[in-house]
């Protein structure tokens, strides 16, 4: 099965917020998942970077627009690269691919006799890239939208004849019930098409970036208004009106949007497609708006949650999960520290950690790590029937993208394996004798974790790929077909010990003051330095030898404690295993990218052979490597964790 999945683009007017991540996260998800149900998958995402809106922002920095645009947009894709989004294009709607493809698609519908040509004068806004009749202006003239001021603009334009398409699309959502997602905002776009649709001016003369028209209409004035250019990016991207080899993707199976910009897709984009003569999607899904602590987001009440912020301190991972579970999709959520501690702590340290912290702690125990599933179906049916109707329920939670119903009814499949232990003790089993009886329970749980981990890996893809590792298997089709499709068992699990994988966090890791007001503080790392008096020979071009190399001993090192420095800004005092008799004491320049809590039980890499130095009067036995750029510092991580005094190299 061929499944197309996309988020909108993003206007390139700002940085991303959550809301942009949230919806990057959940096409992510279901591109994931799909992926590993072994479907042919393409997930689009991009930038929206024409129209007045962005304009007006370069103008404002003095800079070219394609400049601007650029940066923004680079800034966009940088983050999802950071938050691994697996993204198989990322569009840009300056792209000359793109810009060929929406002629192409204005060229037929001028063909179709869906365009024509006349004046429009109404009241727009531009923010919102929108024209609105009088009736729907809020008190003062203001854009019912976003409550900005619209200003009276009248102009030659070229309309589309939305009109036309009421009645079909009437018909469409009526023969379709789930073409709109969810459910309940079905309605609304129908009342809107029931109350009467206008055609839609389709072009601007009143500012040249946006994709001008073809060059057989002979209109230089004119470019594309921004909504027709940025819908068409769904079949752009596929190559339409070009090489067209993957426009088999289409029609996309869901298309995510925020509830906002629903009207835009279910009304208009549908009248484009049937006047493109293409299929429509099948499912146009919108989710709710983020707040922040019950307000509304704004730049001016420096309240807008950055993501990047937030993944620093917690994970992404962690974020992805709490923004999935917390909020039915569809409805509004809210964004607090506290909501996201707590889901952390109970759901993700509790329930699912504890589990593995036990069945990996048993293992070394009762059986060398070494753990047979021969005995569980004599002893567990029970369990296993009961975590198969749970697991059996899933896809439709998927299909309605009730994603935190997804998760609250996965979750029980940790219910069943903590019940499990509880009631059947293995370890009063082994004193008992009752050897086998203890090692099936160890089995049953492990073989739990391992369903649960294949269903948690499209919305925890890092986080399960390591649980999979310490059980001694990988999350691939396969393991997904035997373990969820044919009800199977892991007939062994070789198992690795790995220090706990959700550490508890006891308060809130990220600072409340707005970000504007940290950024003014100056970034100063105190790290120890190399001692320069010693004398290295380095070749004129700046190279060394391996030898010279290996004279620096890197080593992996798990963080046992970390505590801020009194009166020091910068400076966070860690104790590190490095495999040795005693941790080192490390004080590292790293509080203000850090919290204390968020590194205990994380592993860093160490130099460690580097001379003490004090720092502050505290003596600092090794330094962190740590990577650092405009945006900030990191520390450099194995990928899946290793033995404390691993060495790198
Ligand atoms: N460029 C258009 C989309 C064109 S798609 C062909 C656009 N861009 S946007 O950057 O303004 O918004 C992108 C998405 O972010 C929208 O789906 C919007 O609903 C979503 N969000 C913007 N603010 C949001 C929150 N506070 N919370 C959740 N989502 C929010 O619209």
């Amino acid at each position: 099965m061929k499944n197309y999945i996309t988020t909108p683009i993003y206007y390139v007017n700002g940085e991303a917020h959550i809301g942009h991540a949230y919806t990057t996260f959940i096409a992510d998800t279901l591109s994931r998942h799909s992926r590993l149900m072994g479907n042919e998958t393409y997930f689009l995402t991009g930038t929206d970077e024409h129209g007045q809106k962005i304009e007006e922002a370069a103008k404002k920095l003095n800079k070219p627009t394609q400049e601007f645009a650029d940066e923004i947009s680079a800034t966009f894709k940088n983050l999802w690269d950071e938050f691994d989004i697996s993204y198989d294009h990322f569009i840009r709607t300056t792209d000359e691919d793109h810009k060929h493809g929406v002629r192409v698609a204005f060229e037929k519908m001028v063909a179709n006799g869906d365009i024509y040509k006349d004046f429009y004068e109404g009241n727009y806004c531009v923010s919102c890239e929108t024209f609105f009749p009088e009736s729907q202006l809020m008190e003062g003239g203001c854009c019912p939208d976003c409550g900005r001021a619209t200003s009276i603009v009248k102009e030659e334009s070229y309309f589309f004849r939305l009109s036309k398409y009421e009645k079909t699309l009437l018909d469409y959502y009526e023969a379709h019930p789930d073409f709109i997602l969810p459910k309940s905002r079905r309605n609304e776009v129908i009342s809107f098409v029931k109350g009467g649709l206008n055609d839609l001016s389709v072009t601007r003369t009143s500012f040249s970036w946006g994709v001008h028209l073809p060059k057989s209409l002979n209109e230089p004035k004119h470019v594309m208004y921004v909504w027709l250019d940025a819908l068409l990016n769904y079949i752009t991207a596929l190559g339409y009106g070009g090489d067209e080899a993957r426009m088999q993707f289409w029609p996309a199976n869901i298309q995510l949007v925020g509830k906002d910009i629903l009207r835009f897709h279910a009304i208009y984009w549908p009248a484009f497609l049937m006047s493109l003569n293409l299929p429509l999607p099948k499912h146009i899904a919108a989710h709710g708006w983020w707040t922040r602590d019950g307000e509304k987001m704004s730049k001016s009440k420096g309240n807008v949650v950055d993501p990047r912020e937030v993944a620093n301190h917690y994970g992404v991972e962690n974020f992805r999960y709490f923004m999935m579970r917390e909020v039915p999709f569809g409805q509004d959520g809210d964004f607090s520290q506290r909501a996201l501690i707590d889901r952390m702590n109970s759901d993700l340290s509790n329930d699912l950690g504890n589990l593995l912290n036990r069945v990996i702690g048993m293992s070394e125990k009762y059986s060398a790590f070494v753990i047979d599933s021969s005995d569980v179906a004599q002893y567990h049916t029970r369990e296993i029937d009961d975590a198969h109707t749970i697991l059996d329920s899933l896809p439709h939670y998927l299909h309605e993208l009730q994603l935190h119903r997804y998760l609250e009814e996965l979750w029980k499949i940790f219910t069943i394996g903590n019940k499990a232990i509880e009631e059947h003790a293995p370890w009063v089993k082994m004193k008992e004798g009752r050897k086998d009886e203890a090692l099936a329970t160890v089995a049953l749980v492990a073989n739990l974790l391992a369903k649960a981990s294949v269903m948690l890996h499209a919305v925890m893809p890092k986080t399960t790929a390591t649980i999979a590792d310490a059980l001694g298997f990988e999350i691939t089709t396969q393991t997904y077909t035997h373990l969820i499709l044919t009800k199977g068992l892991l007939a062994t699990f070789t198992i690795k010990k790995i220090p706990p994988l959700f550490p508890r966090v006891e308060e809130p890791l990220m600072q409340e003051a707005p970000k504007a007001m940290r950024e003014e503080q100056p970034l100063v790392v105190e790290i120890p330095k190399m001692d320069d008096k010693k004398t290295t020979t380095v070749s004129p071009e700046g190279l060394i030898t391996i030898d010279q190399f290996f004279q620096t001993s890197l080593k992996i090192g798990t963080v046992l404690n970390a505590q801020e420095v009194p009166k020091s800004t910068k400076l966070l005092k860690l104790h590190v295993d490095l495999g040795e008799e005693t941790p080192r004491q490390i004080i590292a320049g790293i509080r203000e990218y850090y919290s204390a809590q968020s590194l205990i039980g994380t592993q860093v890499c160490v130099v460690a052979n580097l001379k003490p130095a004090k720092l502050m009067g505290m003596l600092s036995e090794g330094m962190l490597l740590a990577a650092k750029d405009s945006e900030g510092l990191c520390l450099i991580r194995p990928s899946t964790s290793r033995r404390a005094g691993s060495s790198i190299g």
